[in-house]
């Protein structure tokens, strides 16, 4: 059995990411500090595969805890690396916070690899590299342009370095960019959990429509789109687990083509805003109270993948459509909400 180390597997992208590993047979070692996350989630991954993952609570950020964390798990055949900070008005705020926490802990991983010969990572990358694109869909090799923010500058940086380190040791590694992650596992055992108020869309969608919050603000119909609102590239959480796994797989059967490869994972459709909520309303069977208001700052008008290298060389293509991801995201919050 092969024994991969999630960081971050508690969170939202990682715990069904987990999920997916222990179905493929893979046995796992979760790293979390539960700063974004709750120990529930265990609980949830264990009723969904009837297996428990090996959990250590611990901060990355602590170099000599992860340095004893490696004495005693010397054995990993790979590490999927999810745990970062990720809210992009905070990382504008308190960028050092994002500096140390999105970087030193990767820092720290790889120098620990190193000292224990551990050379298959999966690293958690973003869209949000491209910046706005000079042309759609995105592919792998559009320019990445100057980061809109300290956490996107996070994400250059770390693939920066993963591909400095590839050049010079045996490390293998493949970032993933995804585009915007939704939806819940379809058991409603886990799903996504933000702290306060959602900073994205669907999140802010579920909570008005079951009352916590009371209204949507839609943030601008006047880009230049079919409808006037912003459009992305919105991938189901489960589709998106699925690459990780098939990623690591690529890694240990060693069919990776070079040291350090990218993946663009989204669905290749572009999604507007109104075309989320009309969505929303249709599988949810509620009317949203929404009020267009001003753009938000930062925002790019159009963003969606180009998966062809995801298709093509790493053989994996999303599955599940808007309406599948949208109603797992609605059946989740109403079972987070039955539950307080
Ligand atoms: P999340 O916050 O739900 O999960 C991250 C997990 O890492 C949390 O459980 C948190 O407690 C843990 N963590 C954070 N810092 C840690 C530390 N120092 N030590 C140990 N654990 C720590 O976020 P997510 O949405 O699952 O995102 C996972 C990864 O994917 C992140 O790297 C994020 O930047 C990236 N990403 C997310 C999105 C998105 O929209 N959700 C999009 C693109 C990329
Ligand atoms: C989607 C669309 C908003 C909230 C962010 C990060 C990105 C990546 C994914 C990590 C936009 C509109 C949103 C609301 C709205 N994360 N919107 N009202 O901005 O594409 O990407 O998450 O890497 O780095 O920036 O996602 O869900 O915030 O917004 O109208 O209350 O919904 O303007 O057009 P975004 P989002």
């Amino acid at each position: 059995m092969k024994k991969i180390l999630v960081t971050g597997g508690l969170g939202y992208i990682g715990s069904h990411t987990v999920v997916e590993l222990q179905h493929a047979g893979f046995k796992v070692i979760i790293i979390d500090n539960l700063s974004n996350s709750s120990l529930d989630v265990l609980g949830g991954i264990t009723n969904i595969t009837e297996q428990a993952p090996i959990f250590e609570r611990l901060d990355l950020r602590n170099k000599a805890d992860v340095v004893e964390f490696f004495k005693v798990h010397d054995d990993l055949d790979g590490i999927i690396h999810f745990a970062a900070s990720k809210a992009v008005g905070e990382s504008v705020e308190n960028p050092l916070l994002y500096y140390e926490n999105n970087l030193n802990t990767l820092v720290y991983l790889l120098q620990e690899c190193k000292a224990h010969n551990i050379n298959n990572i999966i690293f958690s990358s973003s869209c949000t590299v491209y910046g706005e694109p000079d042309s759609l869909p995105i592919t792998e090799t559009a320019p990445i342009k100057k980061a809109m923010s300290p956490y996107g500058n996070t994400k250059q940086i770390s693939e920066e370095i993963l591909n400095d380190v590839c050049f010079t040791s045996e490390m293998k590694s493949i970032a993933l960019r995804y585009f915007n992650p939704i939806g819940a596992h379809e058991s409603t055992e886990i799903g996504e959990l933000p702290i306060g108020i959602p900073q994205n869309l669907v999140p802010f969608i579920t909570q008005t429509a079951a009352g916590v919050r009371k209204q949507l603000s839609v943030f601008g119909n006047d880009y230049e789109t079919p409808d006037g609102s912003c459009i992305r590239d919105y991938i189901h959480v489960v589709d998106l687990a699925k690459a990780h796994v098939i990623a690591m797989q690529r890694l240990l059967s060693e069919k990776n083509t070079s040291d350090f490869e990218v993946f663009n994972i989204g669905t290749g459709k572009g999604s507007s805003v109104f075309k989320v909520i009309n969505t929303f309303e249709k599988v949810s069977g509620e009317k949203l109270n929404y009020k267009v208001v001003e753009r938000r700052p930062g925002d790019v008008t159009t963003v969606y993948a180009d998966t062809k290298k995801a298709n093509d060389v790493l053989g994996w293509k999303a599955g599940k459509s808007l309406e599948e991801a949208l109603t797992s995201a609605w059946k989740w919050e109403k079972k987070i909400r039955d539950k307080k």
